[in-house]
């Protein structure tokens, strides 16, 4: 059935777990988050970026992900992720998102919370919960020193002031996760999470979740972070799968024998996420 992600979220900080954001751009994806979810029982949101409306089409990709929503048979709240500016954000509204992030983070502060509260009011006035972000994500490398390292990521006490002015539903925090896969292994910053959570009483979100260790993730879901954003591992599935299989029938041009074993694959990817963020059983 087809939600808004604040119940969720909601119900995910009350009983220490965290709702898989999962994203596509088309109906295979589409169809493996679905099905994964309702192998699981498990609440989920299914994203939608900017890139994904360009490439879709906003009515198309809307019109898929609506359809899978309201004959599931568990929650699904449908997100825009890492909405870039205003219009995107009433465009997404109007098609039938219930769910907005508005990522102005690159911004200065002060531009940032008058993004999101222009965002705030109108999504608001309809009912639909928003995500805003704050510190920079991806870049964060090994090489990077520490001071740096520290300016890239949320300020704990900035936190707890941009939640304060802004006015939204859920806040996604840097604490040296990347999106892509990562160079090395991931490291994230417990203590800066403790420090938000302690200062922040709205859900929160980890972006870049893909390549980060189980036990992090775990620790993470213990440490408060209430929704997961994973791209990248569904996208590796479901284009391995097809080089892989190409390569073993180089004659099958059917295209549905060629996409069935992805869809399993990516299938089997958000899975495994839905039992290491604890929501499998939630639905
Ligand atoms: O907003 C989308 C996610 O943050 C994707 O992260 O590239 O680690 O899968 P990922
Ligand atoms: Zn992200």
């Amino acid at each position: 059935m087809l939600v808004t992600s604040k119940e969720l979220l909601l119900d995910a900080q009350k009983n220490d777990y965290a709702v898989g954001a999962f994203n596509t751009n088309n109906l295979e994806i589409t169809h493996a988050i679905v099905r994964a979810a309702e192998a699981k029982r498990a609440p989920i949101l299914i994203q939608i970026s900017a890139g994904a409306m360009k490439y879709a089409g906003v009515e198309f990709i809307t019109m898929i992900v609506a359809k899978a929503a309201r004959e599931a048979t568990i929650p699904v709240a449908i997100h825009l992720d890492h909405g870039p500016d205003f219009k995107t954000v009433m465009v997404a509204l109007r098609a039938g998102f219930t769910s907005i992030m508005r990522d102005a983070s690159s911004l200065p502060f002060d531009e940032n919370v008058a993004e999101v509260r222009k965002v705030v009011e109108a999504c608001h006035a309809l009912g639909i919960p928003v995500e805003a972000e704050i510190g920079t994500l991806g870049g964060v490398e090994e090489h990077v020193v520490v001071s740096e390292r520290d300016a890239l990521m949320s300020d704990p006490d900035e936190c707890a002031r941009f939640a304060e002015a802004g006015g939204f539903d859920f806040l996604a925090v840097a604490i040296g996760n990347a999106h892509g896969f990562y160079k090395g292994e991931p490291k994230l910053d417990f203590d800066r999470l403790a420090a938000i959570r302690s200062k922040v009483s709205i859900p929160l979100v980890l972006h870049g979740a893909s390549g980060i260790p189980d036990h992090q993730i775990t620790r993470a879901v213990e440490s408060g972070i209430c929704k997961i954003n994973i791209d990248t591992e569904i996208r590796d599935a479901m284009i391995r799968t097809i080089q892989k299989f190409t390569q073993e029938n180089p004659n099958q041009i059917d295209p549905r024998k060629v996409l069935a074993p992805a869809i399993d694959a990516m299938q089997a990817v958000v899975e495994r996420k839905i039992e290491i963020f604890r929501s499998a059983g939630r639905a």
